[in-house]
């Protein structure tokens, strides 16, 4: 089964054509527009900016991916799009798109929860390791969550983020230090840099939830009293910054091991790039006998394979969220029903 897929639920503008089968995915094309730039002046994702460049972005990509894929739209057997969670502006762009190429088409849609999409996307790693079940974390800019994932469908949030997500507590940070608003820039800021040379708290937030709103405060504490950064003194803060969030989700994900007994950790979402945040992830899954998998960069973060698969496989079972459901700005995990 050959399912489109459309992600448009934040800042990335994402096509893809996947096959789906036997319960896995092949990636035939994807096109992804990263709107990083529009946004990097604002210090954050700006909903009507995002809202205007998928509109803008989308009939290219979507004309691009076709071509690399080399199919035709008849060929396509559904169409998929993200309708939640995510900025409901933006998650109108891609699934009302998806919704009139299939009307027109006479195509089934499939209307896709952007964390399940998350939550299988190890089922698209060529001769994926990943069998059921496992944890997973996600670690993004908009999510911070570990969930058990039992089966298709089946899943149950352990802990999640009780006001910003990790993504976002570096990307501000970064921000504080004079950087561009991304972990990634704060990653390279910290290249050689002291993590133990400036004191940041570890947050204490009850079982496996997750909290950095106080660990925020105190990094912009620690950057005001420092005052001016030299290269050095920046390179210490941006390590000791990193080595802090990295250290709460690795005790996080340590503790929901420990709890579930399940043997294999899965690491979903654009922080899952940093390399601190991987060794301390590997150091930890180690210790408790765990296999860390983490997917290519690629699947990773924000893209429509994973949206694809996770239609196609809906479709599969006709166990769909079709026309009827609009856009859901909040939907959790935990409401999926199982895919049989
Ligand atoms: O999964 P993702 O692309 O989706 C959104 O949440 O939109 O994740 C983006 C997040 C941002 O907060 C970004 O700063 C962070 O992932 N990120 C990183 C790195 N690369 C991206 N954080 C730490 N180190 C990195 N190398
Ligand atoms: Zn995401």
């Amino acid at each position: 089964m050959k399912i489109l897929g459309f992600e448009t639920s934040c800042d990335d503008t994402s096509v893809a054509v996947v096959q789906v089968t036997a319960g896995r995915g092949t990636i035939i094309a994807q096109h992804t527009y990263t709107q990083v730039e529009e946004h990097a002046k604002w210090g954050g994702v700006v909903p009507d900016i995002a809202s205007r460049a998928h509109l803008e972005h989308l009939p290219r990509l979507y004309a691009q991916t076709l071509a690399s894929a080399n199919v035709t739209l008849a060929e396509i057997d559904g169409i998929a799009a993200t309708v939640g969670p995510g900025l409901v502006g933006t998650l109108l762009m891609g699934s009302m798109f998806g919704k009139a190429l299939a009307m027109g088409a006479g195509k089934p849609f499939i209307g896709v929860n952007h964390l399940e999409g998350h939550a299988l996307s190890p089922l698209l790693m060529p001769d994926s390791p990943v069998t059921f079940p496992y944890l997973l974390l996600l670690v993004s800019g908009g999510h911070c969550v570990i969930v058990r994932v039992d089966g298709l469908g089946q899943y149950k949030t352990l802990g999640s983020t009780r006001d910003d997500a990790a993504g976002e507590c570096l990307d501000k940070s970064a921000r504080l230090l004079g950087l561009r608003p991304s972990g990634a820039a704060l990653e390279k800021a910290a290249q050689g840099g002291d993590p133990f040379a400036y004191p940041l708290p570890n947050p204490k937030v009850d079982g496996l939830d997750f909290s950095f709103s106080g660990l925020k405060t105190a990094i912009a504490l620690q950057v005001q009293k420092a005052g001016a950064l030299d290269d050095t003194a920046r390179a210490n803060m941006a390590a000791s910054i990193q080595r802090a969030v990295a250290t709460t989700i690795a005790y996080k994900v340590e503790k929901a091991v420990k709890e579930t007994n399940l043997t294999t950790v899965v690491v979903a979402g654009g922080v899952a790039a940093n390399a601190e945040v991987r060794t301390l992830l590997t150091t930890v899954c180690t210790r408790q006998g765990a296999t860390l998998v983490v997917p290519p960069f690629a699947l990773c973060t924000d893209n429509a394979a994973m949206i694809a698969l996770a239609g196609g496989l809906r479709l599969q079972h006709q166990n769909v969220y079709d026309w009827g459901l609009p856009v859901r700005p909040r939907w959790p995990l935990d409401e999926m029903t199982a895919i049989v």
